[in-house]
C-alpha cells in the first residue's frame, strides 16, 4: 500500500485501509441479514459504476436466498457534481412486489439517489432501502432515508474500492482522500 498516490492532477493520502473496510462491510451485512432474513428473496440493485467492489463484497456476505442485478445513471465530472442526472439503465423485468435494496458507492448531496428512488417507487415494489458504502452527512440535502450507512466522513473527495476521480483509482483496495 502506498502512502500517497497521483491521479490525473491530484495527489491523494491512504485514508482507510481494506481491512478496515472490511470491518464496515461486515457490520452492514449483519444488519441486513437480520432485516430481511423472513423476506421473500430480496433483490439487491447495484449503481454501476461505483459499486462493483462493494456489492461484490457484501453479497457474499449475505446469508439469504437473494437476486442480484446493475444499474447505471449519469456520473460526476471531477471533483464536484454536475447536477446532471440521466435516467435509469438496465433494469430489466418486473420489481412489482419485491423486496429491493439499491447499493450504492456514495451518497453525496443525495441528487443521484433521489432520482434512482423515484424511478424505482414508481414500479411498485414491496419496500426499497439504500444500502451505501459512504454517507457524506453534511452534504446530504435530501429528505429520504438512507437505512444502511457501511461508514460516514466529512466533505472530502474520496477514492479507491470501485470510487473514481475522472475514471481513475477504482481499483485500489484502500480509501484515499484527496489532498488540498
Ligand atoms: P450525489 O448525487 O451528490 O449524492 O452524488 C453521488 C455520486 O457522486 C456518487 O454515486 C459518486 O459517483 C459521486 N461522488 C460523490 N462524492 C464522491 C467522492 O468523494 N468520490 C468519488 N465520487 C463521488
Ligand atoms: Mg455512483
Amino acid at each position: 500500500m502506498q502512502d500517497i498516490i497521483q491521479l490525473h492532477d491530484r495527489k491523494f493520502r491512504i485514508m482507510i485501509p481494506a481491512e478496515k473496510i472490511d470491518e464496515a462491510v461486515t457490520a452492514v451485512a449483519e444488519r441486513i441479514n437480520r432485516d430481511y432474513a423472513d423476506k421473500e428473496t430480496p433483490l439487491f440493485v447495484g449503481v454501476l459504476n461505483g459499486s462493483f467492489m462493494f456489492m461484490s463484497d457484501l453479497i457474499k456476505k449475505i446469508e439469504f436466498q437473494n437476486e442480484l442485478s446493475f444499474v447505471k445513471l449519469a456520473s460526476y465530472e471531477g471533483t464536484s457534481s454536475t447536477g446532471q442526472v440521466k435516467s435509469l439503465l438496465g433494469l430489466n423485468g418486473s420489481i412489482e412486489g419485491r423486496h429491493v435494496i439499491v447499493v450504492e458507492d456514495i451518497v453525496d448531496t443525495g441528487e443521484s439517489i433521489e432520482h434512482m428512488l423515484r424511478d424505482l417507487e414508481a414500479r411498485r415494489p414491496a419496500s426499497v432501502a439504500v444500502c451505501t458504502l459512504f454517507f457524506k452527512p453534511a452534504s446530504y440535502r435530501k429528505s429520504y432515508p438512507i437505512q444502511y450507512r457501511a461508514m460516514e466522513i466529512g466533505n472530502e473527495f474520496i477514492v479507491g474500492y470501485g470510487l473514481d476521480y475522472d475514471q481513475l483509482g477504482r481499483s485500489l483496495k484502500d480509501i484515499y482522500v484527496v489532498t488540498e
